[in-house]
C-alpha cells in the first residue's frame, strides 16, 4: 500500500484518543486535514464510533487519558502502534495514501486484538476532492452494482499472483456486504494502479487476518468507475503537487469529550512579539486563547484581526490591566465594556470571556460583569522570566485533561518555548483548544470561575 510523508501533505492536524485500564486499552491515532472539514469530521466521526462501540462492548465509560500511547500524536500516520498485551485493545492508525491536486485520501487501520491476537481488522481509506466537495471511501470509487465485476478482476490478480488456484473462485464466498468492506480499502495510485488488501482466506464479511495487496490496473477497471472515482484517479496519476490549504488554524471542531484536550492561553498581548507568535502557531496547527487587553488591541489592531482571522479565541482582558476589586463600580464597567468594544471594532469578534488581570476579583465584581471568570490551573510564571526551558517544562508536564495553561504573549522567552510547550503537550498525548472548545462552544453563565475545562 503506498504510503506518503505526513509532513510532506498540506495541513493534517494530529488527533490522539486513547484510554487505559488493567484490561482494556486503546489507542486512536488519525489526522483531520486542516480546512477540509467534511472530510476531517468524517473522520473524527468515523474513529469515535469504532471508539465507543469498543468501550460499550467493554462496559468501559469513555474518558480519554494522556501519557498511554508512546509518541502522543507526533507519530500520526506514520508508524503503527504496538498494543499493549495482555488485554482487549484497540489501535487504530492513519496512513494517507494519496494526496494530489485537490485530492486527499487518508486510510484507516481498525485493529481489535484479545491477549494481542487480531480478532478483526478493518481497513477503510477516505477520499475527499476540496475541488467539488465530495467525499467517500473506497466503495464510493465505483458505480453501484458493479462490485461483482471488480471482484473477478481481483480475483484474477489473486490467481495470477498464486494466491488461490487456478480456476477458484475465492471472492464468491463474499456477501454484497463483504465486497464493499473489500472495495472500502481500494487505494488508486500514481501508477495508475488500484490496490486491495484481499484476505488470504476471506470471510463472507470480507474481513480476515492475513492479507496480500492486489493490484489491478486500473484501465480494467475504467467501466466501472464512477464520476467520483474517476476524477480520484485522474487526481491520482496527475504529477500535480497537493493543494495547500491556507485554513485557519483552529477553523476545524475538536470533541473534547472523545480526545484528551488542553488550552494554552496568552495574556496581555497584542504585543510586538504576538505576531511572529502567531506563525508558530500556524505552523504547528495549534489553537490557542489570548486574552487581550483593549489599550494593546487599540495600539495594533492588525494583530488582534489576524488573530481572529486565524481562528484563534479572543478573550477580555479589560482595557488597562486594573485590579477590579480595587475599581467603584462604574469603572469596572467601564474596563470591561472598552475592552469589549476595542475588540470588536478590530477583529470583528465579541469577547465571550474574561480573564482578571491578576486573577483578582471578587463577589461584587462578578456579579457587575456579564461574563464568565476564565482563570487557570497551571500557572508557568513565564513573567518571572524562569528561561524558556523552565516555561516548557512547568507547561507540559502541568497539565492534565481539561487544564488551561497561562502563559503571556508579551515575554520573548514565551514565545521562544511555545513550540516546545505544543509539541510536549502534543507527545503526552493532548489535544489543543480553545476554552470555548472545552466546553463544546458553550461556556459557563456570566460571573462563573472556570480554572479547567469540565473533563
Ligand atoms: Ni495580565
Amino acid at each position: 500500500m503506498p504510503r506518503l510523508d505526513p509532513d510532506a501533505t498540506a495541513g493534517l492536524v494530529p488527533r490522539l484518543a486513547a484510554m487505559s485500564t488493567p484490561e482494556f486499552s486503546v489507542v486512536a491515532r488519525w489526522a483531520t486535514p486542516q480546512g477540509m472539514s467534511a472530510l476531517g469530521n468524517e473522520l473524527d466521526a468515523r474513529v469515535a464510533q469504532a471508539v465507543r462501540a469498543f468501550a460499550d462492548r467493554q462496559g468501559v465509560a469513555w474518558t480519554p487519558g494522556v501519557d498511554i500511547a508512546a509518541g502522543g500524536v507526533e507519530r500520526t500516520c506514520k508508524q503503527p502502534t504496538v498494543p499493549a498485551p495482555g488485554a482487549a485493545t484497540l489501535t487504530i492508525d492513519c496512513s494517507i495514501v494519496l494526496a494530489a491536486g485537490s485530492v486527499l485520501g487518508e486510510r484507516l487501520v481498525t485493529i481489535d486484538r484479545v491477549g494481542g491476537r487480531p480478532r478483526d481488522i478493518r481497513r477503510t481509506v477516505l477520499y475527499a476532492d476540496t475541488a467539488t466537495g465530495e467525499l467517500g471511501d473506497g466503495t464510493g470509487l465505483f458505480e453501484p452494482g458493479t462490485e461483482a465485476r471488480v471482484m473477478d478482476l481481483l480475483a484474477e490478480g489473486l490467481r495470477a499472483g498464486g494466491r488461490a488456484a487456478a480456476g477458484s473462485s475465492p471472492l464468491d464466498v463474499l456477501t454484497p456486504e463483504g465486497r464493499r468492506a473489500l472495495l472500502a480499502d481500494a487505494v488508486l495510485t500514481a501508477s495508475d494502479d488500484l490496490v486491495v488488501a484481499v484476505p488470504l482466506a476471506p470471510s463472507a464479511a470480507g474481513t480476515g487476518v492475513h492479507t496480500v495487496p492486489v493490484v489491478v490496473p486500473a484501465r480494467l477497471l475504467a467501466p466501472f468507475f464512477s464520476a467520483f472515482g474517476a476524477r480520484v484517479r485522474d487526481a491520482a496519476v496527475s504529477a500535480d503537487v497537493p493543494i495547500r490549504a491556507e485554513a485557519p488554524t483552529a477553523a476545524d471542531p475538536v470533541d473534547c469529550t472523545f480526545v484528551a484536550c488542553v488550552s494554552i492561553t496568552f495574556d496581555d498581548g497584542p504585543s510586538s512579539l504576538t505576531a511572529g507568535l502567531l506563525e508558530i502557531l500556524h505552523e504547528r496547527r495549534a489553537p490557542a486563547t489570548f486574552y487581550v487587553q483593549g489599550l494593546s488591541v487599540e495600539r495594533r489592531p492588525g494583530v488582534a484581526l489576524q488573530t481572529a482571522e486565524a481562528g484563534h479565541e479572543i478573550g477580555n482582558h479589560t482595557w488597562a490591566h486594573s485590579s477590579l476589586p480595587l475599581l467603584p463600580d462604574d469603572q469596572v464597567r467601564a474596563e470591561i465594556e472598552r475592552a469589549q468594544a476595542a475588540i470588536r471594532a478590530a477583529s470583528g469578534i465579541e469577547a465571550r470571556s474574561l480573564r482578571p488581570p491578576y486573577g483578582a476579583f471578587d463577589d461584587r465584581v462578578r456579579a457587575l460583569i456579564g461574563l464568565p471568570f476564565v482563570v487557570w490551573d497551571v500557572d508557568t510564571n513565564d513573567w518571572r522570566s524562569p528561561g524558556s526551558d523552565v516555561v516548557t517544562s512547568r507547561a507540559v508536564e502541568g497539565a492534565e485533561r481539561g487544564s488551561i495553561i497561562l502563559l503571556h504573549d508579551t515575554h520573548e522567552e514565551t514565545v521562544a518555548a511555545v513550540p516546545g510547550i505544543v509539541d510536549g503537550l502534543r507527545a503526552r498525548g493532548f489535544t489543543l483548544a480553545t476554552v470555548s472548545d472545552q466546553f463544546a462552544g458553550t461556556l459557563p453563565p456570566p460571573g462563573s470561575i472556570v480554572s479547567h475545562g469540565p473533563g
